[in-house]
């Protein structure tokens, strides 16, 4: 089922349009990568979906629910989970408190915080083992569990992850590919852009390719992936 629709979205800051009638839609469960250059708007279009900037144009719905509007906040609450690009995760707060802070909108009883929270750290072992640590005196890799982990907490239907696996060693995306896989057949559907393609291409199932704030190609991974001129423009292939 598409779980996140997005149709004609235009967005930008002040007079710069960025995006220009961006149309896809995420399936739960399920992964879907975008990929492109530097500047092409993928973060942007991170903002817009999670409601941080607001489109000149064009619709977002959630489940059927028409986004547009909504503060951030709301975005959140009808479940949307954006993991920004760098993480942000809070320091001089330990991995646990930096987790529960992803569930600050949910009004639920602890003891089922303390199960979503037990989930977390069976999805990432390493997190239940440093859970009382400084998180950001963590490695990248294990800083990008916590960042995923504290979206998980607020148990979003979609969570939008903004470049997966930039500056991290591969040891470490081998084991967030591996744990978003999972979380996906679960049941979530998640937006992972994804600057590194051959990660994209391994870790999804359709792709979004956007240029310079279009979407110019949209489609299951492996017919993306075989494209000529996606190879050419983004691994370099003659
Ligand atoms: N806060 C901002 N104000 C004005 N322009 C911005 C801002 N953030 C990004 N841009 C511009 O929007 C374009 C797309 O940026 P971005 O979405 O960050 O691309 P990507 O994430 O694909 O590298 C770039 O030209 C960038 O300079
Ligand atoms: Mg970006």
């Amino acid at each position: 089922m598409s779980a996140l629709s997005v149709e004609g979205l235009t967005a930008g800051y002040g007079d710069v349009t960025v995006l220009t009638d961006v149309s896809f839609s995420v399936e739960a469960p399920g992964i879907t990568a975008v990929i492109g250059s530097n500047g092409a708007g993928k973060t942007t279009l991170l903002r817009a979906l999670s409601g941080l900037i607001r489109p000149t144009a064009g619709g977002i719905a959630l489940a059927g629910q028409n986004l547009s509007g909504l503060a951030p906040d709301g975005f959140v609450t009808a479940g949307i989970a954006h993991v920004p690009e760098g993480r942000r995760l809070f320091a001089g707060m330990t991995v646990e408190d930096n987790l529960m802070m992803g569930a600050f909108s949910r009004r639920v009883p602890a003891a089922e915080l303390k199960r979503d929270l037990d989930a977390v750290y069976a999805i990432f072992p390493r997190l239940g083992e440093r859970r009382r640590q400084d998180a950001v005196s963590m490695s990248g890799g294990e800083q990008q569990m916590c960042a995923i982990g504290r979206g998980l907490m607020a148990k979003p239907k979609v969570m939008l992850i903004d470049e997966l696996s930039l500056g991290l060693a591969p040891v470490a995306v081998d084991v967030l590919v591996a744990a978003l896989k999972k979380v996906a057949d679960d049941g979530l559907g998640l937006l992972v852009v994804e600057q590194d393609v051959a990660v994209a291409f391994e870790l999804a199932s359709a792709v979004v390719v956007l240029d310079r704030g279009r979407v110019t190609r949209t489609g299951p991974s492996a017919a993306i992936a075989a494209d000529p001129a996606v190879r050419a423009a983004y691994l370099g292939e003659a």
